[in-house]
């Protein structure tokens, strides 16, 4: 039987770049679409892009949590509607849809780890587009799961890691919230997950975050230790770096559903993390 096509959509970014790295490295030849080339919002451009996928890889964002909040309508085209419209090409097609979803539907207040049957509650206008998307999704009749990550960090692409690592060049201290609480998770160990799917295709909601919680404060400790940065770090709280977006506090996910589906276990988020590093 003939391969399967894979294509990947936001193939440039973090996530997306990692996945297609890895699917490469195991012998297939996924077809990868990204701005400024191919806009997922433009409709012919992603029938052109999907319109003959056996599975789709949706990590194409709008993932400025800030800008989202002045740019509503960009976000939404991107993360919502655009959603939608590829639901229903993969409808038509009989194509199967893995798509990333975000730990910013929740609104946070939760006081134990978010499970897939808990109700979303956005508090910011990405977590609202990305619920929007989700529902498009659910709500069609294409074959699709969704992956909710959160606290990402990879080679490509801005995050939390290399921002901490680029402000201790500049600063001899460094306040950072512990106030919020997650799972700092590598996409390369996303990526794993997602080659899981593309073998497996199972349908539905799954949370997956590194094992292990920490607040962003004890992430940089981790990372300046490791790294011997010697600015100095204090945590405050997130009341004190007042952003255009709201940020959940609780970001914790139960992963239980995940791993029973992969039959493994997850691995901590320092290990990982300590790997990114010694690569930086
Ligand atoms: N990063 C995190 O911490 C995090 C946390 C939770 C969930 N997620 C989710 O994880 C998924 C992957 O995101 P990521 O972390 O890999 O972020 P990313 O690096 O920003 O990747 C998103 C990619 O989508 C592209 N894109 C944006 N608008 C597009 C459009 N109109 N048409 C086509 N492509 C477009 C971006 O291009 P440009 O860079 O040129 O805009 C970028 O390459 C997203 O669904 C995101 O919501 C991320």
């Amino acid at each position: 039987m003939a391969d399967k096509k894979i294509v990947i959509l936001g193939a440039r970014g973090m996530l997306g770049s990692d996945i297609a790295k890895l699917l490469i490295s195991r012998g297939k030849n996924p077809a990868c679409f990204d701005l400024p080339n191919f806009d997922i919002t433009d409709s012919k451009q992603l029938q052109n892009a999907a319109g003959d996928a056996d599975i789709i890889i949706n990590c194409a964002a709008f993932t400025d949590v800030d800008k989202a909040e002045t740019k509503s309508s960009d976000a939404c085209a991107v993360n919502a509607e655009a959603v939608g419209s590829l639901a229903k090409i993969a409808a038509e097609n009989n194509a199967y849809i893995i798509h990333i979803s975000t730990d910013f539907v929740f609104d946070g207040t939760k006081h134990t780890p978010y499970t897939e049957t808990d109700e979303p509650n956005p508090v910011n206008v990405y977590g609202q587009s990305k619920l929007s998307g989700e529902k498009l999704l659910t709500q069609s009749t294409c074959r699709n799961s969704i992956i909710r990550v959160q606290w990402s960090y990879g080679q490509n692409g801005d995050n939390f890691i290399k921002k901490l690592i680029s402000l201790s060049t500049r600063q001899d201290s460094l306040k950072v919230v512990s106030d919020q609480i997650g799972s700092p998770t590598a996409t390369a160990e996303t990526a794993k997950v997602i080659a899981e799917f593309v073998e497996k295709q199972p349908l539905g909601l799954y949370h997956f975050a590194a094992a292990g919680y920490a607040g962003r404060f004890e992430v940089a400790k981790f990372v300046f230790d490791k790294l011997n940065i010697k600015t100095e770090l204090a945590p405050c709280l997130s009341s004190e770096f007042p952003a255009p977006a709201k940020r959940p506090c609780n970001s914790r996910f139960c992963c239980d559903k995940i791993s029973q589906l992969l039959n493994c276990d997850i691995e901590s988020w320092n290990g990982p993390l300590e790997r990114f590093l010694k690569k930086l």
